[in-house]
Order: structure tokens, then C-alpha cells, then sequence
């Protein structure tokens, strides 16, 4: 099995995590920097990633996330938040800030800024939000692996309530919202159900369809 294969069979979705541990601080900037690597829709990344790692902060969202408790047993809290909107000053930073970087611009990619002006700002901000947000899930799932990679332990979360984040962290007038939480700890020696359970994954020939 590949190196990366036995990884993801390693990482799990950890229910318990040994509140005594903390993530080493490079790790967890190995694990951003790939977020901030993978890609998203026309580049644009259209969220960003809080990094929670202030306890009061935590504890005061655990009672709004179902209670869980690798929010505060974790040491760092990562909060994927996207734009509630695409606004033309997002888009155009963007790609500003490819002509800046690249030194020069180009008929095509002018064009394509564009469509997407022409296309983005005028749709209603919940639409723009929910592509914002499927973005955010394509850093979550980079950070799993990244996670997984780097021997740290991680859960996913949609259970909360991202109206009571936003409140707790400030989002909203930042002009973002949470789509997802991605504590990072290490898993406990006790305590976890899971922990010791198959993996189960519905059988590839159920799952892959090959058309040749
Ligand atoms: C988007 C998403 C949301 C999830 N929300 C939660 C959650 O709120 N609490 C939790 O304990 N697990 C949560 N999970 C974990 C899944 O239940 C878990 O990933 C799935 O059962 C597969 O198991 P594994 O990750 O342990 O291999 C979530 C996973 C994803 C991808």
C-alpha cells in the first residue's frame, strides 16, 4: 500500500482526543500552507481559514457544536469561513493580484475577468455564498489529508450552528461565514468508541463505475 494510503487509513473522524497534547505549531502550518496551495473555482479562493486556538473562544462554541468536546480537547481550531458573497472587489483583487504577481496581463484572462463579473456579482448572495462554500469543502478535504499526512488527528464537523460562530468569532463583519470546523489534536489512549473500529467504505466496485 502506498504511504499515503496506510495515512488515510490511519486518520478517522477522532471522537476523543488527549486534551494534554498539543499539535506541534509547524505541523499545523505545513497543514494551512496545503489548504492555501489546493485549488479552488477560477482561483479565487473565496474563503479563509480562522485558526482558533484562544480557549475561551472554544469553549464558548462547544455548547452551539453539539457539544463536542475535540473542539477544547484539540489544541487548534480550524474554521473554514467563505464570503457571503461575490462581490466585483473580491473578484477584481483576485486578479488583480495575479497580473501583479505574474508582471503582466493578458487578453484571455481579462476576458474571462469579465465573464465572471458579468456573471457572480449580479446573482443573489446566498447562490454566490453556497459556491463560496463548496470551495471551503475542497480546503477541508485538503486539510484531512495534509492532517493525516503529518500524523495529526482531525475531526470534521458540520454539526454546529454557524449563525452562534459568526457571532463568537466576528465573521459576519468580516463578510464571511463558517462552513465547517476541523479540530486538530491527538487522539485519546481511552475514551474513544471509534477508535479502534473498522473502517468501512462501501466496496470500490459499488463506488467506481469505469466506462472503457
Ligand atoms: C462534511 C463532514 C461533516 C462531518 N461532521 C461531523 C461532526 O459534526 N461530528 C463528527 O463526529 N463527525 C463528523 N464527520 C465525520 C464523518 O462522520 C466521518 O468522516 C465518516 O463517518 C467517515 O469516517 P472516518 O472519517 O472516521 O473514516 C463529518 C465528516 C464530514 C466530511
Amino acid at each position: 500500500m502506498s504511504d499515503l494510503l496506510e495515512k488515510l487509513n490511519w486518520r478517522y473522524a477522532t471522537k476523543k482526543m488527549n486534551p494534554n497534547k498539543e499539535v506541534e505549531q509547524e505541523k499545523v502550518d505545513r497543514i494551512l500552507e496545503a489548504v492555501r496551495l489546493t485549488a479552488t473555482s477560477s482561483g479565487l479562493q473565496p474563503y479563509e481559514v480562522i485558526v482558533v486556538t484562544n480557549k475561551a473562544l472554544r469553549e464558548q462554541i462547544v455548547p452551539h457544536a453539539w457539544n463536542q468536546a475535540q473542539i477544547t480537547d484539540g489544541s487548534h481550531l480550524l474554521v473554514f469561513a467563505a464570503w457571503d458573497n461575490y462581490t466585483e472587489e473580491r473578484i477584481n483583487t483576485m486578479f488583480d493580484l495575479v497580473n501583479d504577481e505574474r508582471g503582466f496581463t493578458n487578453e484571455g484572462w481579462e476576458n474571462y475577468r469579465q465573464m465572471l463579473l458579468s456573471t457572480y456579482p449580479p446573482r443573489d448572495a446566498e447562490t454566490n455564498y453556497q459556491h463560496a462554500a463548496r470551495q471551503a469543502y475542497i480546503g477541508l478535504g485538503t486539510a484531512l489529508i495534509a492532517a493525516a499526512e503529518e500524523g495529526v488527528d482531525s475531526t470534521p464537523m458540520e454539526g454546529f450552528d454557524p449563525a452562534k460562530v459568526d457571532e463568537i468569532l466576528g465573521l459576519s463583519e468580516r463578510g464571511l461565514r463558517s462552513v465547517i470546523l476541523l479540530p486538530l489534536g491527538y487522539r485519546a489512549d481511552e475514551g474513544d468508541w471509534l477508535k479502534d473500529l473498522k473502517k468501512v467504505r462501501r466496496a470500490k466496485q459499488d463506488f467506481i463505475t469505469e466506462m472503457n
